[in-house]
């Protein structure tokens, strides 16, 4: 397996910065205004799209965005028509479609697909969708969308609802609110939460706060009375410490999910968190603008298209030219460029630390090791590098140094990013030829 230290592209929006995003949402608007400046940027290039799952929205969208760039297109609709369906690894894939194109933007079932993708091409790679993992340029047009409606983010309150667990949009989406000092209200379907781990980053990363809320139409969604809210720091405010469980007053935004069948979702549609017209009326929702990626089943039906809150018709118009800012940044930074993203690792593998436990990770699929990635200031995690999943790491070792610690203590925090090495027990880090450090 050939490692980079960071990966060439756009994997993940744990990558993205208020800089980029800022300026992003400006050259949006730039392009849209002005498209006849930009039609010839991408001349003489070619864009190789690899979709491995369907897609409507996604793949037409980056589609005519290179169109309308003036560069030129190769696609793989459909994984059955590709040798993917004759058992050919992503590895064999990235090299082999890298070499017909000047980018790929790549589409796959598996969390972490494009991050492989990425150490085997020779040429940057989107990620477009890697199974419930993440989708990145769809929250760059969903931010993009909120930010057309919203003088600003700070402060503001979005409900997350549905299939948390396997939406790939509302996980990317959480991180990219979150970035914008947002206040996330989670509402999940009954067992349709995701994990406590990645909540638990969330926290870590921005420093928010968990706290409780309560709402008639919480129970109504969810099937609990109350709701969990992430709320950034400085805007915890002063009467939530007089009640327990407060009421939840108002929502800026409603992001509302699809029941993800094919990966295995399954509750009683009756069961599964939507908005029926009715609910408009109720004051929470009174100014709620009401978002889905699509596409849409009966957690958001067409009587509610009318009202001037839904603003999912505008969130997939917004596709092309958002995607059009991203391609111009990757291939035309000469002329176009945007602030650069936050790197991510490409990781180390080690075996010691056992498969991943996300039976969902590419690993899995690919039959590769894992490989490890270190997160966090003072409390640190260890993640597989590919699906972002928690690794058992309970002791740290030092590999200047050759002795192991505790994977919470101050020696291990202090220990540098290049000289750690990770251990599940201590017995390994001693069988290894490490030395107690305390
Ligand atoms: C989503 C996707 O594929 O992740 N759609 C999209 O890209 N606009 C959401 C979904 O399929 O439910």
């Amino acid at each position: 397996m050939r490692l980079h230290p960071v990966l060439e592209g756009l994997h993940s929006a744990e990558t993205f910065n208020t800089e980029f995003l800022e300026a992003l949402f400006r050259r949006v608007r730039e392009i849209e205004a002005r498209p006849a400046e930009f039609q010839e940027a991408l001349r003489g290039r070619v864009i190789a799209h690899f979709f491995e799952e369907p897609s409507t929205r996604t793949r037409l969208s980056f589609e005519s965005a290179v169109h309308r760039l003036g560069g030129a297109v190769l696609t793989v609709a459909d994984a059955k028509s590709s040798s993917t369906s004759k058992g050919e690894t992503l590895a064999d894939g990235a090299r082999i479609v890298s070499a017909y194109a000047d980018l790929l933007i790549w589409r796959h079932p598996s969390d972490g697909a494009s991050r492989v993708v990425a150490q085997y091409a020779g040429v940057p790679v989107i990620n477009a969708g890697d199974g419930r993992l993440g989708h990145p340029t769809q929250t760059l047009l969903d931010l993009c969308a909120l930010e057309r409606r919203w003088p600003d983010f700070a402060g503001r309150t979005v409900g997350l609802m549905g299939d948390l667990v396997h939406s790939r949009t509302a996980r990317s989406l959480a991180w990219g609110l979150a970035l914008m000092g947002v206040r996330l209200v989670l509402l999940p379907g009954p067992g349709l939460d995701w994990e406590s781990s990645f909540e638990r980053r969330l926290i870590d990363h921005f420093g928010m706060r968990l706290r409780w809320v309560r709402h008639p139409l919480i129970q109504r969604w969810t099937g609990s009375a109350e709701a969990r809210v992430l709320e950034p720091k400085g805007l915890i405010q002063g009467h939530l410490f007089q009640e327990e469980v407060p009421p939840l007053e108002r929502l800026d935004a409603l992001y509302l999910t699809r029941m993800q069948r094919e990966r295995h979702a399954e509750i009683k549609p009756a069961a599964f968190p939507g908005i029926v017209p009715e609910m408009l009326r109720d004051p929470l929702l009174q100014d709620c603008l009401l978002m889905h990626a699509l596409p849409r089943r009966e957690e958001l039906p067409p009587e509610v298209d009318s009202d001037p809150r839904a603003l999912y018709f505008e969130q997939a118009r917004l596709g092309p030219w958002v995607r059009m800012a991203v391609l111009l940044a990757m291939l035309r930074e000469d002329a176009w460029p945007l602030p650069e993203l936050t790197p991510l690792p490409a990781g180390q593998p080690e075996p010691g630390l056992g498969p991943c436990s996300n039976a969902h990770c590419v690993t899995h699929s690919e039959g590769i090791p894992t490989p490890w990635r270190v997160v966090g200031g003072h409390r640190r995690q260890f993640l597989c590098a590919l699906c972002d999943t928690l690794l058992p790491v309970d002791y740290v070792g030092c590999r200047s140094t050759q002795r192991v610690h505790p994977a919470h203590s101050p020696a291990a925090i202090q220990i540098s990013p290049e000289n750690i090495q990770p251990f599940r027990q201590r017995e390994e880090a001693l069988a290894a030829g490490y030395a107690w450090g305390g």
